[in-house]
């Protein structure tokens, strides 16, 4: 009976872990296992489709980053190095990492230099990057598929030199609250990204559990008036010394 019980628990798991779950407007939610693979499949389209969420990042990004001055910069979750090409401009030397074979594929293509390094790594598991200190950490759009905030916290505190910079760009929880999530089309339909929310509180909290103080949040939207819900929040985080 026992031995019965623990079959059927497998099994379960490995159904838990393939299966995609259809939703009334035929959309499929991609499941937490396979965030990477789904990556992979999106990667050639990433750069092309219709995407409010990954244009908006980019103007962020920019517009917040370009009144700091660094040198060196990993760039967690790099993707196609959409963001990477835009950060060689200030720095001289870039580590991109990502889980994604095929997103850091295109992102080799794309961006041919040696100021810049690109690794496949998975981030919620402890980064592997030796003797290297850097003066900011960035991740754009990525933090959505990370449950352990905590950890990433923790990892980019060890990887910054003191006062470096954490800056992170994320679809806004309230727009999460309303079940907005990462997405992609196929010819079978629009597959959706499984997620977590992570409350502003949370990076707040994380942030200064780990040894950073806020310098700057924002929220950002799709139109000047304001009036709608903001698309994306933005925040630099600076490492406290003696931490
Ligand atoms: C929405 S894309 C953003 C890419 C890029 N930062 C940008 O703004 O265009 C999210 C990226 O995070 C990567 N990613 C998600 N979870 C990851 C993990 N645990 N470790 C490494 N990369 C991860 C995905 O492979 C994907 O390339």
């Amino acid at each position: 009976m026992f031995r019965f019980k623990v079959e059927l628990k497998n099994i379960f798991i490995k159904f838990e872990k393939f299966v995609n779950f259809k939703t009334k407007n035929n959309t499929q939610i991609v499941s937490k296992m396979c965030i990477e693979k789904a990556y992979d499949i999106w990667a050639k389209q990433y750069d092309t489709n219709n995407n409010r969420t990954r244009d908006l990042d980019i103007k962020a990004t920019k517009e917040t980053l370009s009144k700091y001055s660094f040198n060196s910069v990993l760039e967690l979750g790099c993707g196609t190095g959409k963001n990477t090409k835009w950060l060689l401009t200030k720095a001289r030397y870039v580590l991109g990492i990502d889980f994604s074979k095929e997103m850091l594929k295109i992102a080799e293509e794309k961006i041919n230099n040696e100021t810049v390094e690109f690794k496949k790594a998975d981030i919620n598991k402890k980064w592997e990057i030796e003797n290297k200190t850097f003066d900011l950490i960035t991740s754009s759009l990525t933090l959505e598929h990370i449950r352990n905030l905590n950890h990433i916290f923790k990892q980019a505190h060890t990887q910054l030199k003191d006062n470096g910079l954490f800056f992170l760009s994320e679809l806004h929880p309230f727009k999460q609250y309303t079940g907005t999530k990462a997405q992609y089309d196929t010819i079978n339909g629009t597959k959706e990204l499984e997620v977590y929310t992570h409350h502003t509180s949370e990076y707040i909290k994380c942030a200064k559990k780990n040894g950073f103080k806020i310098v700057e949040i924002n929220e950002w939207f799709d139109d000047i008036t304001k009036k709608t819900i903001p698309r994306l929040i933005t925040i630099v985080f600076k490492k406290n010394r003696n931490v």
